[in-house]
């Protein structure tokens, strides 16, 4: 049997039991104990804290998210990193007024259907073995068949689906996931085994100021799933999505926002972009898009969500118009490149 150890998390002086294979953060939020993550992979360094006593392993730690100085100075990423001894950990927890968190857990998934929806991007539906609670945004992690890995994926379904979760995967060429499996050879009826729910990228429902929210490609997937929820769940904030595309064979699911937008003319405004294509919908970066419609961003927030070089310009774009970083939250789809290079480093990534 795999040995066990005690984690114990300051400031919340909580104890968490952790296998020896297990890493810590998944110990944490499977123990109901939510703690910092955002990528779960080692790439971005959100989970970084401090190893107060004992010790651990960094496994697969990206060399850019924890350098060799922090690893001496007793730095890990808990979303990597295995007990080799009980530790004491001190992690920078913020406690988020009005937010709960919800435990991971696994799931048996049944893909219902797998369909093309736009050049190089499948929509997968899965049903789940039982319902998954999760905030809107937030997204699971799925086992990659005959390997050690798992890839990361948003749910664009609204939380009032708990029971069957939609997922939309861009095809990366390379890849192991998407050109090695969900676009080569997976078909309807397979089980997938997945779990979660995982992230700090959700509708802070508590906030109510106009937020504006920016997908590149599938980054529209988690927006998609706060839309929803907020509409169909009868919320009040008034949100504008952009989504940004090449060319309109990139864009997906344009008749279903256009459908929200005529329904709620008040509150949902849509804005499909494309750069590389004209059309007679906006043309450019959607970053110029936002910049253009908004001739200020102040009192207002944001979503951004995409590829990291799309989400580090919409935040310089916000910033500009005078939007501060505690109004904007992230999801940068990092993949196995980032970690290996470093890709996107942004100062205002938390590190
Ligand atoms: C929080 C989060 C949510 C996400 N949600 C979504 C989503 O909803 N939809 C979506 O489409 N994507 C999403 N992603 C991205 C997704 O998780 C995968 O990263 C993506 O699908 C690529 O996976 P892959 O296995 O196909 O490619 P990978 O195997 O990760 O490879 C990616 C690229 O890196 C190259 N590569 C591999 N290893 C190395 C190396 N050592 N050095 C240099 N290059 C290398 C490969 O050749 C390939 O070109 C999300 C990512 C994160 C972090
Ligand atoms: S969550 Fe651990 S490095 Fe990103």
């Amino acid at each position: 049997m795999t040995e066990t150890f005690t984690v114990t998390v300051e400031p919340l002086e909580r104890e968490v039991e952790c296998r020896a294979d297990q890493p810590i953060l998944d110990a944490c939020l499977r123990a109901g104990v939510w703690l910092p993550h955002a990528c779960t992979h080692g790439t971005c360094g959100t989970c970084k804290v401090e190893v107060l006593d004992g010790d651990v392993e960094h496994n697969d730690a990206s060399d850019f998210a924890l350098m060799e100085f922090e690893r001496n100075e007793g730095k890990t990423l808990t979303c990597v990193a295995t007990p080799t001894s009980d530790v004491i950990i001190e992690a920078d927890v913020e406690v988020e007024e009005g937010v709960v968190h919800h435990p991971v857990q696994d799931f048996a998934g049944r893909l219902v259907s797998i369909e093309d929806v736009a050049r190089q991007t499948r929509r997968l539906v899965i049903d789940l073995d039982r319902e998954m609670a999760f905030n809107p945004g937030q997204y699971v992690t799925i086992e990659v068949p005959g390997t050690d890995a798992t890839r990361t994926y948003s749910m664009a379904n609204p939380p009032s689906e708990p029971g069957r979760i939609e997922l939309q995967i861009r095809r990366t060429p390379g890849g192991l996931a998407t050109d090695g499996w969900i676009f080569k050879d997976l078909g309807a009826g397979e089980t997938l085994r997945l779990s979660g729910p995982y992230g700090r990228f959700f509708l802070r429902e508590a906030r109510t100021a106009p937020a504006i929210l920016i997908g590149g490609g599938t980054g529209l997937a988690p927006l998609k799933s706060i839309v929803r929820h907020v509409l169909e769940g009868g919320l009040a904030h008034r949100l504008y999505l952009y989504q940004g595309a090449r060319m309109q064979a990139d864009l997906y699911d344009v008749d279903f926002f256009r459908g929200l937008e005529a329904d709620h003319p008040e509150q949902f405004t849509y804005r499909p972009c494309l750069s590389d294509e004209e059309w007679d919908g906006p043309h450019g970066l959607v970053t110029d898009v936002v910049d253009a419609d908004f001739p200020t961003c102040r009192k207002h927030m944001a979503y951004l969500c995409g590829p990291p070089p799309m989400v580090e310009a919409a935040l310089k774009t916000l910033m500009r118009k005078r939007l501060f970083p505690r109004d904007i939250y992230r999801e940068d789809f990092f993949d196995a490149s980032d970690k290996a290079t470093g890709g996107v480093r942004s100062p205002l990534l938390k590190a």
